[in-house]
């Protein structure tokens, strides 16, 4: 195959400096063997990216390497019969970003097994607005709805309120109309999640207030976690008969600090989402519905379009739990 050079963000470890990140010219010739190679068009800031992007072998075993867990642009070649050139094509999660390079390069390298055509009714900007993000939100949802949490049976509490999941299931939720309540950490998130739709924004330390009790009063009839530790505790104590609690993130903690009375008392259900090995059945199935029913008009509003050079910018935000929204990263033209 013909060698093509193409802009990488890169994460190498230097010995007494630690991590850094820079973008450098690579060449197809570095990327692993694949099936179908992928210009990529546009990718997404998650929160696996930036621990990625700041050494977590938890994520990435092996540095040097390009995180992005995200990818959406158009097969440049392929040896699968299912791909042709010039198909628009997104891939989310799987091994992509973690040990195999992703999409913060122009160019990818992945199984066929990986890719989703691109759904009819949204862009490839589109996809990647939703990004891995969109599509556990929508899985967190999914959890909900197929569990009997309509909306006449009470709030749904979303935490991590103004993070990119978190964001997204609320555009969602609102949507569907459902009664959202947030808990935020941030002191100015009440205006930007009213503005989602959001009927009440909780402050972080108001909400764990109480949190060693066995059992607080019920008040959720769902809940999208994407913070876990204590406040998921919190979360799953204060959720009502046959409530449902989807959790779907570590941004605080793994840990679970729990007893098990809202289980025997309420029957409390506790769902785990994952999206990364998201069957490819389930993954269609959810990537027609944000392409259809469940198509969102105001998810760009949630977006900032940045480049390769801005995202150690914003993995350091994003680490330091301040990042807002959605980070859209456009790779430019290959050059
Ligand atoms: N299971 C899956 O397949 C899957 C898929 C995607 C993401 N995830 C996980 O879901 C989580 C959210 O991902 P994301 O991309 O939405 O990240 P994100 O944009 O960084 O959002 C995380 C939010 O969590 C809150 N937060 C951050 N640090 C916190 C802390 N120490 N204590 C309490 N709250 C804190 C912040 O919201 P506030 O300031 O508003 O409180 C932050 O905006 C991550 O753990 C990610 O790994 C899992």
């Amino acid at each position: 195959m013909e060698r093509l050079p193409f802009r990488a963000l890169v994460v190498s470890e230097v010995e007494g400096i630690g991590i850094r990140r820079e973008i450098q010219q690579r060449s197809t010739a570095e990327l692993p063997p694949g099936d179908v190679l992928v210009n990529v068009q546009y990718s997404s800031l998650n929160y696996k990216d930036a621990l990625s992007a700041n050494g977590n072998r938890g994520v990435t075993k092996r540095y040097p390497h390009t995180p992005g867990i995200d990818a959406a642009g158009f097969v440049v070649s392929s040896i699968d019969p299912r791909w042709q050139p010039g198909d628009p094509v997104l891939c989310t999660g799987y091994d992509l970003g973690m040990n195999t390079a992703g999409g913060f390069g122009q160019l990818i390298s992945v199984p066929g097994d990986w890719l989703v055509r691109l759904p009819e009714g949204l862009s490839l900007l589109e996809t990647m607005q939703l990004g891995t993000a969109g599509f556990t939100a929508a899985l967190c949802v999914l959890g909900l709805q197929n569990n009997g949490v309509i909306p006449q049976k009470g709030p749904v509490l979303v935490t991590g309120a103004t993070g990119g999941v978190a964001t997204i299931a609320i555009l969602l939720l609102c949507q569907l109309g459902y009664t959202v309540v947030a808990v935020s950490g941030k002191p100015d998130a009440p205006r930007f999640l009213n503005d989602l739709g959001v009927q009440e924004t909780i402050a972080r330390k108001t909400f764990l207030a109480g949190a060693d009790r066995g059992l607080l009063p019920a008040r959720w009839a769902g809940v999208v976690d994407t913070v876990g530790g204590i406040l998921l505790a919190t979360a799953i104590k204060g959720t009502g008969m046959d409530g449902v609690v989807t959790s779907c993130g570590n941004a605080a903690s793994g840990d679970l600090p729990l007893n098990v009375y809202p289980f025997i008392l309420r029957g409390v259900h506790l769902l785990g989402i994952y999206s990364a090995n998201c069957p490819m059945e389930r993954r269609l199935q959810v990537w027609h519905k944000l392409a259809n029913e469940w198509k969102m008009d105001r998810v760009s509003a949630l977006c900032r379009m940045i480049g390769l050079e801005d995202l150690d910018q914003e993995i350091n935000a994003m680490l330091a739990g301040q990042s807002k929204g959605r980070c859209v990263v456009d790779l430019g033209e290959l050059r």
